[in-house]
């Protein structure tokens, strides 16, 4: 069994990891096993960076390898908003609903045509502070008018997917994993853990 580190404390994102990896006998333990973990802040401007300055931060500090990943929603018609901002979007004082509700209202009158959006995951495994591999997963969508669905999180109530006919948030898990960014992203990890192990 190879034990990888997860640079998270989220415990619905510590669990994909494991749903994802366990097949391929990869035990996850998260950020809390790590006794002095690093603070790091998201300084990059792109997923694939942040996602790297996590991983590298961390692995510096454990024999592990280490998984880190950086994720959010690409609005076309917002310039990419909300981006490698889509945690903090609007400002501290918003949770999750509000953020929603920002880009609903700077949507307010754009036409379906023009609501294409997706959401971008970007995973960095790292050792001894380097980075040793990079995947990146993308999900294609449209926001929708008005929030829908009372699954997932973050964004989800308002991402359409036209294959699914249905917003992410009214996806089980394992739909949603099925089509997701992060699944997606984590998709690579395999294949990649399969080739290194010469399977
Ligand atoms: P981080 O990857 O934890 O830094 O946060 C990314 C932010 O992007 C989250 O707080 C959500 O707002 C958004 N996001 C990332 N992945 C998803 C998803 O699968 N559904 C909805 N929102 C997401």
């Amino acid at each position: 069994m190879t034990r990888i580190l997860v640079a998270t404390r989220n415990p619905g994102k510590l669990r994909e990891f494991e749903e994802a990896l366990a097949p391929e006998g990869i035990e996850i333990v998260g950020l809390d096993a790590l006794a002095d973990a690093p603070i790091v802040r998201e300084t990059g401007s792109s997923f694939d960076e942040n996602a790297r300055i996590k991983a590298e931060a961390c692995s510096a500090r454990t024999d592990l390898s280490v998984l880190a990943d950086d994720s959010g929603l690409e609005v076309d018609a917002l310039g990419g908003e909300p981006g490698v901002r889509s945690a903090r979007y609007g400002g501290e004082g918003l949770d999750d609903a509000g953020r929603c509700r920002l880009v609903l209202e700077k949507l307010a009158g754009v036409p379906r045509e023009r609501r294409r959006a997706r959401f971008r995951c970007a995973l960095a495994l790292a050792r001894g502070g380097r980075t040793i591999a990079n995947f990146e997963g993308t999900v294609e969508g449209v926001i929708l008018e008005e929030p829908r669905g009372e699954n997932g999180f973050g964004y989800d109530p308002i991402f359409f997917h036209e294959g699914a006919g249905r917003a992410f948030a009214e996806l089980s898990r394992a739909e949603k994993r099925a089509l997701s960014h992060r699944g997606r992203a984590l998709d690579g990890v395999r294949r990649y853990w399969r080739y290194l192990s010469g399977r």
